[in-house]
């Protein structure tokens, strides 16, 4: 058995990919797994904590007991069930990668081919990273996710700021190995207090019981 060094501790998390609608076949989404926030989702149940997973559509499956998931397909649904969920949590781990634009309009048919190009109009989804943040009282705890391609620290202080975040985990696309869909992941974790903690390359489970690890003391 493992420490239960998060018992009584209720985790929000949010993970994988959101599909948002063109029409009743077709979607805008991304490749992310799902694999990482499922990968915390785990190690955040194994030490005792309960987990509500708002998934979106992923292949993967948490399988952990303590982990109840909620299966979500747009932004807009996360949105929902994460803002529900979240006041009755200590910490939210915000690990899903949510499309940031939707389409205005969801045709109710298939969309059939035209002469001419389609012109798509675009929304901006909600961002529930930023609407927990200002929903977040005093105890709770936030931890983002930040993806960036340059000035990839700078950005991500900015993000951790904005949005209200305690922690934000960068993962970097220039390392091989790292981010969507691998097994692997390499990070850093930016802290309030202005500190950029650097791990080396690992499985994602344990880059899983790293994130635990830090967060650990500013429960
Ligand atoms: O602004 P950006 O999308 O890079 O922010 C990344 C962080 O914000 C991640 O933790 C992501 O899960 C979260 N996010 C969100 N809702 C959005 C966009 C991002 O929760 N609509």
């Amino acid at each position: 058995l493992r420490r239960q060094d998060l018992a009584g501790k209720k985790v929000l998390i949010t993970a994988g990919p959101t599909y948002e609608a063109i029409d009743p076949v077709r979607f805008i989404g991304n490749r992310s797994s799902g694999k990482m926030g499922i990968a915390i989702a785990e190690e955040a149940a194994s030490r005792g904590a309960r987990v509500t997973l708002v998934l979106g559509p992923s292949a993967l499956r948490a399988k952990h007991p303590g982990i109840d998931t909620i299966h979500v397909e747009s932004a807009r649904e996360m949105y929902v069930r994460a803002t529900a969920q979240f006041p009755e949590c200590d910490i939210a781990v915000l690990s899903a990668a949510v499309a940031d634009y939707r389409p205005v309009k969801v045709a109710d048919q298939k969309l059939k081919k035209e002469d001419g190009t389609p012109k798509l109009e675009l929304e901006r989804t909600p961002d529930i990273a930023a609407a927990l943040g200002e929903m977040k009282q005093a105890g709770q705890r936030i931890i983002g996710f930040a993806l960036e391609t340059n000035n990839e620290t700078a950005n991500a202080r900015k993000k951790l700021e904005k949005k209200n975040f305690d922690l934000i985990v960068l993962n970097s696309l220039r390392d091989a190995g790292a981010g969507f869909q691998h097994d692997t992941n390499k990070i850093s974790i930016l802290s309030q207090d202005n500190k950029t903690r650097h791990f080396e390359l690992k499985t994602k489970a344990e880059v899983a019981k790293d994130i635990i690890n830090t967060l650990l003391p500013i429960l």
